[in-house]
């Protein structure tokens, strides 16, 4: 029995030790590393025993290699989350491998630009389902395997808060953030927790090859630190939230961005409304008692 000023976060086995994780689009294409691929080999790194999911079994059998060379443990689950299911079959796979499952990352996205009214009803179906229904089918097929204490991360996309044209995959985005708040309050009486990691811009596969080098410095000079994150950063946050140092922490949507962007564009330098000297900040001009922001009008 351990006190309340025992340290319950003590080095020791480490927060991910003896975790068994799946993470969706996990596999590895091409000369940068994906979001997935991160996640997999940093948990894998932490002492969890990993399934690698990916619809192609070659990017799959990449991730799982690195994993192993490292000394880890991971297994590949080949399946296309986009049906119900190859949801379900893959879930039951990958708990099958690794001798149960406590963790879940939903990572599969598509990062398509396509606008709002610019698409068929078709596609507008196929973006939900890959980048929205994708998460939610995984989740209900793994909750009835997950025991107390175990952790789901999702991850969605700065896209969600950005205003501006709208895109089909920001309306699936934001639908994942609802969802990971509605699964976080309906699993937690269960002692399953649920999280969210909004990405920002980072430099990956996707930004490589749609971005120009002028576009790509304006998204730098955009955050706070001045710097491109990249697929590591982003994984580092997830495997936080997975493990068992975020064990009172669910519903959450944490970003991942270098610090805030620039939201608003440049005004008049702030004031404290102590030293203002606008009449309308002031108590006791107009009505008594006027609080700031009212213009004094009641
Ligand atoms: N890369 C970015 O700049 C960026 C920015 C914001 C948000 N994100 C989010 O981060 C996550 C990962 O993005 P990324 O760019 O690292 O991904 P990525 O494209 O590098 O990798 C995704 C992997 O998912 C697999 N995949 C795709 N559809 C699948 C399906 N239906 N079934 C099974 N596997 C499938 C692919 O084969 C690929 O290996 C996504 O949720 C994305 O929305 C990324």
């Amino acid at each position: 029995m351990t006190g309340p000023l025992e340290n319950p976060f003590a080095p020791g086995a480490g927060p991910m030790a003896g975790r068994a994780v799946l993470v969706t689009g996990a596999g590895q294409n091409g000369e940068l590393p994906g979001v997935g691929h991160a996640t997999a080999r940093l948990v894998a790194a932490q002492g969890a025993r990993v399934a690698v999911l990916d619809r192609d079994a070659a990017a799959a059998g990449r991730t799982v290699e690195r994993i192993t060379a490292d000394g880890g443990r991971a297994v590949p689950v080949v399946a296309d989350v986009t049906t119900d299911p190859a949801c379900g079959a893959a879930v039951a796979r990958a708990a099958g491998l690794l001798g149960g499952l406590d963790g879940l990352v939903n990572n599969v996205a598509a990062g398509d630009r396509a606008g709002l009214f610019d698409v068929t009803p078709e596609r507008f179906d196929e973006l939900l389902r890959i980048n929205l229904t994708s998460a939610w089918q995984v989740t209900r097929h793994a909750v009835p395997l997950l025991p107390p204490g175990s952790s789901i991360v999702n991850v969605s996309s700065v896209g969600v808060r950005m205003r501006g044209p709208g895109m089909v995959y920001c309306v699936a985005k934001a639908g994942l953030e609802n969802l990971t708040e509605g699964a976080a309050t309906t699993l937690g009486p269960q002692g399953i927790r649920v999280n969210c990691v909004q990405v920002g811009a980072i430099w990956g596969s996707f930004a490589a090859a749609n971005m120009s080098e002028d576009l790509r410095g304006a998204r730098r000079d955009s955050t706070a630190l001045k710097t491109e994150g990249t697929a590591w950063d982003v994984a580092a946050a997830v495997a936080f939230l997975l493990g068992a140092h975020a064990r009172w922490i669910s519903g959450h949507t944490l970003a991942v961005e270098g610090g805030p962007p620039h939201r608003f564009p440049p005004g008049p330098p702030v004031r404290s409304v102590a030293g203002a000297d606008d009449a309308r900040w002031s108590v006791g001009a107009g009505t008594a008692g006027a609080a700031p922001g009212d213009g004094g009008a009641r």
